[in-house]
This record gives C-alpha cells, sequence and structure tokens, in this order.
C-alpha cells in the first residue's frame, strides 16, 4: 500500500537522528517507490538553515548507503525537502508554520495530511503538542477528511510518574489513535520476524513454553560508549535507555501468546498481558555496573566517568540486568535474564532461548562434561540470522557428543539490506497503521515494573566502576544467572 498524499513535518531537525536516520529512510522509501507521489518533508528547528538545510540532508541520504549521487529520484526528491524556523515557544512561529503547510498543500497536492515527528528533547513534547492544539494543526479540521498524526521518539518518561504526566498532557490534545510512540527495535526485520518464526511456522511454538524451555536470555550489548551523550546519559543510564524500552519490546514478542490478528489493538493486547504478568521484580535479581577504563577492539578505552560532561563520580548506570519471572500459564517458573550494556566487549543483540535437557543422558559429551541444552538464538544484530545449536555424534568408533548448529543468516537467504527500522515505522504512521509502535498502557506497565528498582538504586551507593570496558560486565551479573546453575550463553 502507498500512503496518502502527506507532509511529514519534523520537529528538532537540526539534530543527528534527521539526518542519520529519517531522511535516509524516506528517501528508500522514495526508491522502493512507497512515498506518495503528492509528497514533502519540512524540517523545524530554532536556527534559520533554510540554506543548509537540504544539502546537508543530501549528505545524509548520501553516507547512508544504498544511494548514488546521480539517483534519478534524488534531484526531484530533494526538491522537495523544506526548511521552516520557529522557536518552539513562539505562538507567532506556530501561526506562520501553520500557513506555511497550507501553503505547501497548495503547491504539492497534500492534501491537509500531515504526520508530525517530534525529534527533539523529551522535554519538549507535551509544549509542542501543546500549541499544535492551540494553533489549530493538531486535528484535522472540522467536517474535513485529512488525517493529522504525531511520532514520539523515546524516552517516554523517565519513571511511572513523569510517564504517565506525559501521557496525560499529550493525550490532552491528541487522541490515542493520532499517537505513534516510536521504538526503533519495533521497526527492525530481525524483531518482527520473532513473531513470524513462532507464529508462521508449525514446529516451534508447540515447545515455546514451560514444559521446554529452561530459560531466555535477552542480550543488548554495546561496544560503544556513550558518544558524546555526557548530559543525556547522566539522567538516563542503562535501564532507561534501552532495558525499559528495546528490551522489553522483543520480550514481549518472544513470550506473548498469539493474537487474534496482526492487528494494533490485537497484538497490543497480548503485549500488555506479558508485561502485567511480570512479577515485581526483586532488587536482589538486578545488576548496575558502569565501565572503567578497558580496551575495545584492541584500543585503550576511557571509563565512564572520564567522559565528557560526565561527573567524575556519577553513580549513573552503563550496565544494567535482571532477572525477570512472567507468571501465567505458559511461563511459569522460567526466568527471563535481559541486560543492556554500553562498552562491552562486542556490540550483539540477541535473544537466546535455551531448552532443558534430555530426561536421561544415553551419550558422552565429546570430552567435555556433560551434554549441552538445544538452543535457539535469535540474532537480531549484527550477522542477523537465526540458529538452532543441537548435538550430534562425532564420527568415530565410540559414541560421543559434540555440538554443532544450523545456520539461517538474512545476508546470505536475501542479500544485504540497508533498512534502517525507521523506514517501516515511517511507513507505517504514514499508513495509519500503529501495529508496531508502543501504547500508552504498555509504556506504562514497563515503567511500573522499573521504577522501584530505580528508587531502589538511587537509595543506595554502588561502587562503581565495577567493570572494565571491554568485558562482558560486572560479576554479580554472571552470579545473577550462577545462583541457580546458569550462565550467560556466549555470544
Ligand atoms: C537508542 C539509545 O535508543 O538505541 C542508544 O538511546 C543506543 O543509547 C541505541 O545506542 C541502540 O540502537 P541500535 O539500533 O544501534 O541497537
Amino acid at each position: 500500500r502507498i500512503p496518502e498524499p502527506c507532509v511529514v513535518v519534523i520537529f528538532g531537525a537540526s539534530g543527528d537522528l534527521t539526518k542519520r536516520k529519517l531522511l535516509p529512510a524516506l528517501y528508500h522509501l522514495e526508491q522502493s517507490g512507497l512515498l506518495p507521489k503528492d509528497f514533502t518533508v519540512v524540517g523545524v528547528a530554532r536556527r534559520d538553515l533554510s540554506a543548509t538545510f537540504a544539502p546537508d540532508m543530501k549528505d545524509g541520504i548520501l553516507k547512508g548507503g544504498g544511494v548514488e549521487a546521480e539517483d534519478p529520484k534524488l534531484a526531484p526528491f530533494m526538491d522537495r525537502v523544506k526548511y521552516f524556523a520557529t522557536n518552539f515557544d513562539d505562538d507567532a512561529g506556530f501561526e506562520a508554520l501553520k500557513a506555511y503547510l497550507a501553503d505547501l498543500d497548495g503547491q504539492f497536492g497534500t492534501k491537509g495530511n500531515r504526520l508530525f515527528y517530534l525529534a527533539v528533547a523529551p522535554e519538549f513534547f507535551a509544549d509542542i503538542i501543546a500549541r499544535l492544539g492551540k494553533h489549530g494543526m493538531a486535528k484535522p479540521e472540522k467536517g474535513a477528511s485529512n488525517w493529522v498524526r504525531v511520532i514520539i521518539e523515546k524516552p517516554f518518561g523517565t519513571d511511572l510518574a513523569s510517564a504517565r504526566k506525559l501521557n496525560d498532557d499529550v493525550n490532552a490534545v491528541l487522541s490515542e489513535k493520532q499517537i505513534f510512540r516510536i521504538d526503533h527495535y519495533l521497526g527492525k526485520e530481525t524483531v518482527q520476524n520473532i513473531l513470524v518464526f513462532r507464529f508462521g511456522n508449525g514446529i516451534f511454538e508447540p515447545v515455546w513454553n514451560r514444559n521446554f524451555i529452561d530459560h531466555v536470555e535477552i542480550t543488548a550489548a554495546e561496544s560503544i560508549g556513550i558518544e558524546g551523550r555526557g548530559p543525556f546519559y547522566e539522567q538516563a543510564g542503562a535501564l532507561r535507555d534501552v532495558l525499559q524500552n528495546h528490551v522489553m519490546e522483543v520480550l514481549s514478542f518472544v513470550a506473548m501468546e498469539p493474537p487474534d490478528s496482526f492487528e494494533a489493538a490485537a497484538v497490543r493486547t497480548e503485549k500488555l498481558k506479558v508485561w502485567r504478568a511480570i512479577e515485581p521484580i526483586p532488587v536482589e535479581d538486578t545488576v548496575r555496573g558502569q565501565y572503567g577504563p578497558g580496551k575495545v577492539d584492541g584500543k585503550d578505552v576511557i571509563g565512564y566517568r572520564q567522559e565528557d560532561r560526565v561527573d567524575p563520580e556519577s553513580q549513573r548506570e552503563t550496565f544494567a540486568a535482571a532477572k525477570l519471572q512472567i507468571e501465567n500459564w505458559r511461563w511459569a517458573g522460567v526466568p527471563f535474564y535481559i541486560r543492556a550494556a554500553k562498552r562491552l566487549e562486542k556490540r550483539v543483540t540477541e535473544v537466546t532461548i535455551v531448552f532443558k535437557q534430555p530426561p536421561l543422558h544415553l551419550f558422552k559429551s565429546g570430552g567435555k562434561g556433560s551434554i549441552e541444552p538445544n538452543v535457539i538464538s535469535m540474532r537480531i544484530q549484527p550477522d542477523e540470522g537465526i540458529s538452532l545449536q543441537f548435538g550430534t555424534k562425532v564420527p568415530g568408533p565410540t559414541t560421543n557428543v559434540a555440538q554443532v548448529n544450523m545456520n539461517f543468516s538474512y545476508a546470505e537467504a536475501f542479500g544485504k539490506s540497508s533498512a534502517n527500522g525507521y523506514e517501516r515505522l515511517l511507513l507505517d504512521a504514514m499508513l495509519g497503521d500503529a501495529t508496531l509502535f508502543a501504547h500508552r498502557d504498555g509504556v506504562e506497565a514497563t515503567w511500573a515494573l522499573f521504577t522501584p528498582i530505580l528508587e531502589a538504586w538511587a537509595a543506595t551507593k554502588p561502587d562503581f566502576p565495577n567493570y572494565d570496558a571491554g568485558s562482558w560486565g560486572p560479576q554479580e551479573s554472571c552470579d545473577l544467572l550462577a545462583k541457580s546453575g546458569r550462565s550467560w550463553g556466549k555470544l
């Protein structure tokens, strides 16, 4: 399907996201013939960038890869990239923006349809939305058939109370149907494929439960540090930045019941049921860490406390892990171990499903002690793919078992893809499909789980730094699994 004619209006367009992700994603949609013919994109920010905005965006598109400078669609696309400067608290500016957008409707046939993208710091979300409301831009005009939708970037609050307040403020102006809370992990093919793997095949779902699965691990490991985002990260930390949102979205796909359709409401209902079934997390079942100096990819790197604009005594966590118990019929008794961190040994996001052992060990392992369990590894990134580990007889006169892997690689099966997650999500928002977006209730449910942990952490002083950059995190992270005789799988 191709969306209806529309204008995409990006607030905060001078920021990195617009150049690195959003414009390249929009242009990839154009290349694939998925944008409407009548379309424009307007960057909005405080500074006057009208002369440099379009060339700068072109640069971002070319750097994003998969696009040649002489691509015939590029020049006509760039003609539709516009810029409008206003302060976000300037009523006159918003009035002028409204007139400007109406003018673009006249020029480009965009029919009053608007997709506002708030790529701004979260403290501006509610104000910008309130101002859109005040200036009559938040709703279609009475009796008109145009649509208005708003995409909000995470973080959606920093704890339960702030998330509720933000939701209340936003819902005071927009109906929930108009709001698209983006979590770019849901735009990743490999994340969407968790549902296809489970519900589009006959053989996995029958064993996807407590009778066959011993435990589940979800790791979102990054080798990069905080990349100059000191002030942001000092406020956020690994739990707020990645664990509460990206990891929990992935977890909901791994654990949810089959929805009765692939419609937004049905999928949301099942995700919410998972999050609400998670037992309150005892603080003893969590681990926090902060990296000290170390070596990543053979290069010396500084510790978190030495990073630019970070408190030299900072207590902010760059590593967060937890053990979750989903108390429902399918998962009772199966621990889900989750972790997210900066400056680990390598960048890898993976879901690891570890199965129970056979009831009796008839065979010897290849001399390495006990036989290993079957494991399904869903590699979200990089080296996207899925593998199944199973035991096999080592050729020879004795019956020894060795572990081997059956591998599926996206790159081998489908070729390399340059899709960055935002493509699919921008397209879906233009089409009005909210299936792959976060919803108010879900955001509040995950904050309800983690807010007590944040509070407990804030109340005690951690002994930081407690892991070397380039390692796999603090010892306590291994202890979290070792308590029950388990260990993190090798990634
Ligand atoms: C963002 C976080 O939401 O996700 C970043 O703010 C993190 O800190 C990023 O690096 C990870 O995204 P990806 O797609 O690179 O895994």
